[in-house]
């Protein structure tokens, strides 16, 4: 096969951080408060104004309340667990791949929850959700980014739940539909598919969320792990940065003018559906996820007997692709991001280069 002739216009394919928005130049960031204090009325306005416009794109109910915590996802997963987890209620954690499986371990090493079930299932498969017991409390991942597998949908959350149900959603808002009244704990991190900064995070809590915080002797933590009512008005725990608060803004309008939520998610799948379109015909790829209802549209990972580590350094050192190679715990195999900052038109233009690639 001959080298294809046209490249993608944006060669950033990675899963995180992902690919800023079609357009984005350092001109985005003009309006930001540098040098300024942000808890000055202009800072904290910022910040509350990344609050606001996220819950009114992701339809958040007016009784969830909002916040910037540190530590990226990861921070903001690890506060949920940390002031809500404890020895009232027995906990489920359902893992499917690496990230659920960090928080598992936790649950159990660092955390050493006395009542822990754990249910796993191997990369490419959703493990049996018809398990959860709502009594307990329940954490997963929505969408496993190094498996591209997702949960099709929260149906199997029950509505009148006792325990919280406690959703690791950073590579799915923005580009799936997250049933709020499903989950009391949402968080993800700005670097993911608005194609943000990184180093912050985002948590939201549901009212039942809320009320176990206050009903729970807090456990002794780091000052950086305390949960404070002033975070869901942008009163941040410790100081963000304001350039990465005035580029998270840039996603957030650049979000509402697509046609915010459902825009979004139609981009990522039209991603997915282009990639599917390839895979049908291709002879040396296919889905890592087992069933098409859990295909991932952000995190599309792709099993092959091919070398895949080979194409995504022949297609990195010809500027076609960057950080397309399978997550490092993960099977080997390719995973490109079809997020909402990535054009279809990109991803089409890739998928010959894979062809070449693997020849
Ligand atoms: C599902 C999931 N959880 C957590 C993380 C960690 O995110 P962060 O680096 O923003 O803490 C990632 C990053 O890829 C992820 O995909």
């Amino acid at each position: 096969m001959q080298k294809p002739q046209q490249k993608p216009k944006n060669p950033c394919f990675s899963s995180g951080p992902c690919a800023k928005r079609p357009g984005w130049s350092f001109a985005a960031l003009e309006d930001a408060a540098l040098g300024r204090s942000h808890r000055a009325k202009v800072g904290k306005a910022k910040l509350k104004e990344v609050i606001d416009r996220s819950k009114a794109i992701l339809g958040m109910p007016a009784d969830y309340v909002l916040g910037i915590v540190p530590a990226s996802d990861t921070g903001a997963i690890e506060l949920a667990l940390w002031n809500l987890l404890g020895p009232s209620r027995g906990v489920d954690v359902f893992t499917w791949e690496s990230f659920g499986s960090l928080w598992a371990a936790d649950c159990k090493k660092q955390l050493q929850l006395p009542d822990l079930r754990v249910f796993s299932a191997d990369y490419g498969q959703l493990p049996d959700l018809t398990q959860a017991d709502w009594d307990r409390d329940t954490v997963f991942t929505f969408n496993g980014t190094t498996s591209g597998v997702r949960v099709p949908n929260l149906d199997w959350v029950a509505a009148d739940r006792r325990g919280l149900s406690i959703c690791d959603a950073t590579s799915a808002v923005f580009a799936m539909d997250v049933e709020w009244s499903k989950v009391d704990v949402v968080t993800w991190s700005w670097q993911k598919v608005l194609g943000g900064e990184g180093a912050h995070g985002m948590i939201a809590l549901s009212p039942k969320a809320l009320a176990r915080l206050e009903e729970q002797k807090p456990r002794a933590l780091p000052r950086i792990f305390q949960l404070n009512k002033g975070v869901y008005e942008g009163d941040t725990i410790n100081t963000p940065s304001m350039l990465c608060v005035e580029d998270a803004l840039d996603g957030l309008k650049w979000a509402e003018s697509i046609g915010g939520l459902p825009g979004l998610i139609a981009r990522s799948q039209a991603n997915l559906k282009a990639i599917e379109s390839w895979v049908a015909t291709s002879t040396w790829a296919s889905f890592l996820a087992k069933d098409p209802a859990t295909r991932s549209s952000t995190s599309i990972c792709l099993s092959t007997n091919a070398d895949a580590k080979a194409i995504a350094a022949k297609l990195e050192s010809e500027g076609v692709a960057y950080d397309i190679g399978s997550y490092r715990d993960a099977p080997a195999g390719l995973r490109i991001w079809g997020g909402a900052t990535v054009e279809t038109s990109d991803i089409e233009a890739l998928l010959p280069w894979l062809d070449w690639a693997s020849q």
